[in-house]
């Protein structure tokens, strides 16, 4: 388990998965406890990173039967963060199965709990209504949990409605996938960017910030146009729906203690799922090359 970036819920559910099935977690955070890892093609090494992937991914290969790997969008290039550059280097220097841990654009760990929660929580998600919410933050995120949220929901066939204020776009050819997949599932995707009605009709209210693809490279400009967007942050959800957010959550900046502390919150839930999901990943992964046969 390769962590280029932090976290709380992959790291461990997946080492609890790993104890949980017998097979035993690796993890390694370059940079930190083990060698800085350069990543990129044909570079003059004379900088922090002591390591090449091209070196590093067949040793760890070499010792495991399942490699993973976490790295966030640099939020600087967008052609790169795009490409899904260093997921794509793991995943071409690896002669064994990979698992994105979240990468510059998608989190299908958390997309596998998300859908286990609406599974549990609403029977057949198919037409059910879910809002995946922009909400403020002081710091400028990724796009891979959003975009994560609008394939699971899409796939689900639910009626995902993506609120968003103007300029804060995901990527349009992530927007127009999943607008078709959720369309062929019987479901639907509009966009709002409406604060006070986003909410109508929802079942599931689901948060979370982002970056607006337009403002790459315009950092200031988009940091200037966040103080302006307070009305974002979710004080209330309607009765019926449940609230959900990937965590880690800032807490009267996202979203109102009163949501996340009241019955309408799922966040414990969902996060929960992160272990049972990850070890039915494991058990796909591992269950027939290593266990012994009967
Ligand atoms: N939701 C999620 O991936 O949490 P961590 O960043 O703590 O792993």
């Amino acid at each position: 388990l390769v962590f280029l970036d932090p976290s709380l819920r992959t790291r461990a559910s997946l080492e609890s998965a790993c104890a949980r099935l017998g097979a035993h977690a690796i993890v390694l955070r370059p940079g930190g406890d083990t060698w800085a890892l350069e990543t990129r093609e044909g570079v003059v090494m004379d900088g922090a990173a002591a390591e090449h992937a091209k070196e590093a991914v067949p040793v760890l290969a070499s010792y495991a039967d399942v490699l993973a790997v976490r790295t966030f969008a640099g939020l600087k290039d967008r052609e790169e963060d795009r490409a899904d550059r260093v997921l794509s280097t793991f995943r071409g220097l690896s002669p064994i199965p990979l698992l994105n841990l979240e990468s510059a654009r998608w989190h299908p760990l958390q997309g596998l709990a998300d859908q286990a929660t609406w599974i549990r929580r609403l029977g057949r998600p198919r037409g059910r209504r879910l809002v995946l919410t922009w909400a403020p933050h002081p710091r400028t995120l990724p796009q891979a949990v959003p975009n994560q949220v609008l394939l699971s929901a899409a796939g689900q066939g639910m009626d995902v409605v993506l609120a968003h204020p103007e300029g804060f776009d995901l990527e349009p050819d992530v927007v127009e996938r999943c607008s078709a997949l959720a369309a062929s599932r019987g479901g639907g995707l509009t966009v709002t960017h409406d604060p006070e009605r986003r909410f109508d009709g929802a079942d599931v209210v689901y948060a979370k910030n982002w970056s607006g693809s337009p403002f790459y490279g315009r950092r200031e400009e988009e940091a200037a146009l966040r103080a302006s967007l307070g009305a974002w942050q979710v004080r209330s959800v309607p009765e019926r729906a449940g609230f959900m957010h990937c965590l880690p959550v800032r807490r009267n900046v996202v979203v109102a203690d009163a949501v996340l502390d009241g019955p309408s919150s799922w966040v414990q839930e969902q996060a929960a799922f992160r272990l049972w999901t990850v070890m039915a990943v494991l058990e796909d992964q591992l269950g027939g090359a290593s266990w012994p046969s009967a």
